[in-house]
């Protein structure tokens, strides 16, 4: 079988510490995340069901970059950067929308066919003899995985989405995740940036031994029944399941209780919530009522947004609907507790009585996702920090080191 089909066996012995405090507060290589892990990796921009007709468009900035996703008058919808021909100005602003049958740029009137072509610039005779076809909008690298959005800026080293998540094909479709349609009234959503660096967001998210301590609504819905698995990649699946006890917690007591059967889901979905975590900085999570996906967005080397957006299934009842509303509850009470968490996990780097992390077997997600890093990063696993001005040279170094004794 495929290996990377399989979850990664925690080995009796692992190096413990997580990565070097100062790579959390490192300008020099911040800049290196982004031109090497986070814009060379795959971005979930939304769902196709959040373009569902010709015309629709969503917008996603990141780290400098910004893509135009839009369907186009045969279906097909296409990923752009949001960057007119002209000079540059926003094509779409805003976070979606919809046109009728062309994009206009707002600041000289450029009008785009919604394949991305140029239809034609206004004022065409001051362009002397212009060729058209040059000035079509440039494309992002798009793939659609069971109807979610990913994009990826520059090239990188993960094989294709279908690739990388294969071992989830199933559960996605089990999930029906290619039919959800977007939550609507509580749809996408964005937190106020936190004053953090974006691996002390992951790092919290990687892990579940913190359920029982940091987060009562999870730990009073599932429990010691949360469990990490961890693949190849950085990629990890996590896992809470249900019983049949009441809730303490009023949230908790009214899901259980108005939770509906859920057959059209295997046995095994039907008690279970369900985080998928692919790497770098993305989760897609499911509760057997609905969907999300909700990523970490670096603003600069510490502010950092979490946002993402719902989704239900489509044909939801009412009782579904009152079940997603509380699910959606409690998951909002965690988000809050993992920030607040991701605050101090930051800041505590910056104390001279920071040493090291020492990771419980519970926590080799964090470890895993680490050691993606530190792979594609080899400056990372420096314990002491480097000059700021020598820290790409030395990554350089170091890279080219490792790949002459493979
Ligand atoms: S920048 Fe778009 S028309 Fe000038
Ligand atoms: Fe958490």
């Amino acid at each position: 079988m495929n290996k990377s089909l399989k979850p990664i066996r925690i080995p009796n012995e692992w190096d413990r510490r997580g990565l070097p405090g100062w790579t959390y507060h490192s300008q020099a290589l911040f800049e290196l995340e982004r031109s090497e892990v986070l814009l060379t990796h795959w971005q979930i921009a939304g769902h196709v069901s959040d373009v569902p007709s010709p015309g629709d468009w969503l917008t996603f900035d990141f780290l400098d970059e910004r893509a135009l996703v839009v369907r186009g008058r045969d279906g097909q919808v296409r990923a752009f950067h949001n960057l007119c021909r002209h000079r540059g100005a926003r094509l779409a602003d805003g976070a979606s929308g919809h046109c009728n049958s062309a994009m206009v740029c707002p600041f000289h009137g450029w009008v785009y066919n919604l394949d991305g072509t140029l239809r034609g610039a206004a004022r065409p005779d001051s362009f002397g003899d212009m060729d058209r076809s040059q000035f079509g909008l440039k494309p992002v690298e798009m793939e659609i995985w069971h109807g979610f959005i990913f994009l990826r800026f520059l090239p990188g080293p993960q094989p294709a989405v279908a690739k990388l998540l294969e071992p989830f094909d199933p559960d996605f479709t089990a999930y029906c995740a290619g039919d959800l349609l977007p939550a609507g009234d509580f749809g996408k959503w964005e937190f106020e940036p936190l004053p953090v660096n974006w691996k002390s967001v992951r790092d919290v998210d990687n892990e579940g031994y913190h359920v029982a301590m940091a987060h009562p609504a999870l730990q009073d819905l599932y429990g010691r029944s949360y469990r990490d698995m961890v693949y190849r990649g950085g990629i990890t699946q996590s896992v809470g399941e249900f019983g049949d006890q009441p809730g303490r917690l009023w949230s908790v007591r009214h899901y259980l209780k108005m939770t509906p059967d859920r057959d059209w889901l295997p046995e095994r979905l039907r008690r279970s919530w369900t985080y998928f975590g692919i790497f770098p900085n993305s989760v897609i999570a499911f509760t057997p009522d609905g969907a999300q996906y909700y990523h970490d967005i670096p603003l600069s080397l510490d502010q950092t947004v979490v946002g993402g957006r719902l989704y239900r299934r489509a044909n939801e009842t009412r009782e579904l609907r009152a079940a997603r509303y509380l699910a959606y509850r409690i998951d909002r009470e965690t988000s809050y507790e993992d920030q607040q968490l991701s605050i101090w996990s930051n800041e505590s780097m910056k104390s001279s009585a920071f040493e090291d992390f020492h990771l419980s077997d519970l926590e080799f997600g964090v470890r895993a996702h680490h050691d993606v890093l530190r792979r594609l990063l080899p400056v990372m696993s420096l314990n002491d920090a480097p000059a700021e001005e020598d820290l790409a040279n030395i990554n350089a170094h170091l890279r080219s080191a490792s790949a002459n004794a493979d």
